[in-house]
């Protein structure tokens, strides 16, 4: 399927180990900590509002809520970090679309339609693949030539133990930043739309304590798990609850079903967002625990601290309807109609 010869289309953080994973990780990391995306904010909230603003044009009409707004803004604050340029924002959206969705009739390119399913997978994952590729060739020179204050600028001048890092794993770190680091919210996003109009009680609710937000959010992570899964493979022998599991075993990890544990989360089933605490592995655990989750949560709590205190009225006009996909994905489209003061 691969044309490295690996099981893997791109070879990104999740998939390297050890010590060259924990240099990889390191490289990008400061970005990502609590402190420093606090520098963030200004920039954030000023997007959060751009959007909320946007909504408030939209009051009383249908609107697709996942299509055109929960889209739109975590792009934007990923694209601004990785140095992508405004006018470019749809073509990242678009093969992110594609790649997360090669399995959704909906977003599988049309020439890539034909013979088996799987095999047309693979050719249409390839082609989405190589299209990153030659976009994030063209953005690494240009910021080779003029460097920047951005993610793009680090990558392309990054240099592990004396030498750069090999073009395979730049690509598979730009890949992951580009597309993990907006789906993945845009998509728990949905979820919370979603929420506040299918459970009338809770819009009052947070109006009147707007410091259970936070809470909110964490109850639409745990409920959305935009990250289906991801593999593991077993480093020795053990046992998992009686189940005998061997050294080079592939292991699924299946995140959205760790979160409706009904041994951790009483009612999983319930959305409910006195959770206290909330134990959700929406961002996964361990050493590769998710690199943007406390900037997923700050642009998720920012965009409900401006929009919930505005919100009159919220309510689905349809069925929410999901991305096929078994790996990364969520509502694709959530007809909705909001009045906004
Ligand atoms: C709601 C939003 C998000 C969710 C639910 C999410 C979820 C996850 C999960 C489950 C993993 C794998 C963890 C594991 O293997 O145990 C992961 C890894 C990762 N995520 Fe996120 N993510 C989100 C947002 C973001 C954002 C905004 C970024 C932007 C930088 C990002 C970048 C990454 C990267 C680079 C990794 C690989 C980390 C590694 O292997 O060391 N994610 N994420």
């Amino acid at each position: 399927m691969s044309s490295t010869g690996s099981p893997n289309i791109v070879r990104s953080l999740v998939h390297i180990d050890g010590e060259e994973h924990k240099s990889l990780r390191a490289l990008t990391q400061s970005w990502f900590m609590p402190n420093s995306i606090l520098k963030l904010e200004d920039r954030i909230r000023s997007l959060a509002r751009a959007m909320v603003a946007k909504l408030q044009q939209h009051n009383g009409k249908v609107i697709d809520f996942s299509g055109t707004f929960a889209s739109q803004y975590p792009l934007h604050v990923i694209m601004d970090i990785l140095g992508v340029p405004q006018e470019d924002f749809p073509r990242i959206l678009a093969l992110t679309y594609e790649m997360f969705g090669s399995e959704d009739e909906e977003y599988t390119r049309d020439t890539l339609r034909q013979g088996d399913a799987s095999s047309a997978t693979g050719k249409a994952l390839l082609s989405v693949v190589d299209d990153f590729r030659e976009y994030f060739e063209s953005l690494n020179e240009a910021r080779r030539k003029d460097p920047r204050n951005d993610v793009a600028t680090l990558l392309a001048n990054a240099v592990i133990n004396g030498q750069p890092i090999d073009d395979v794993t730049r690509l598979g770190y730009y890949v992951i930043i580009a597309a993990a680091g907006h789906h993945t919210v845009s998509s728990s996003t949905s979820v919370a739309m979603w929420a506040l109009c299918r459970f009338m009680e809770l819009l009052p609710q947070l109006q009147a304590n707007l410091s259970l937000i936070p809470q909110f959010i964490d109850e639409c992570l745990r409920f959305a798990s935009p990250v289906h899964h991801f593999m593991r493979t077993a480093t020795a022998d053990t046992n998992i609850r009686g189940r005998k599991i061997r050294k080079g075993d592939w292991l699924m990890l299946c995140y959205g079903s760790a979160n409706r544990d009904e041994e951790v989360f009483p009612s999983p089933f319930t959305f409910n967002i006195d959770r206290r605490p909330n134990p959700h592995i929406a961002f996964g655990v361990g050493g590769h625990v998710c690199l943007g989750q406390h900037l997923a949560h700050m642009e998720m709590r920012i965009l409900f601290d401006e929009l919930i205190p505005r919100l009159q009225h919220a309510e689905l006009v349809g069925e929410i309807e999901y991305m096929e996909s078994n790996f990364v994905c969520g509502p694709k489209h959530l007809p909705v109609r909001c009045m906004l003061q």
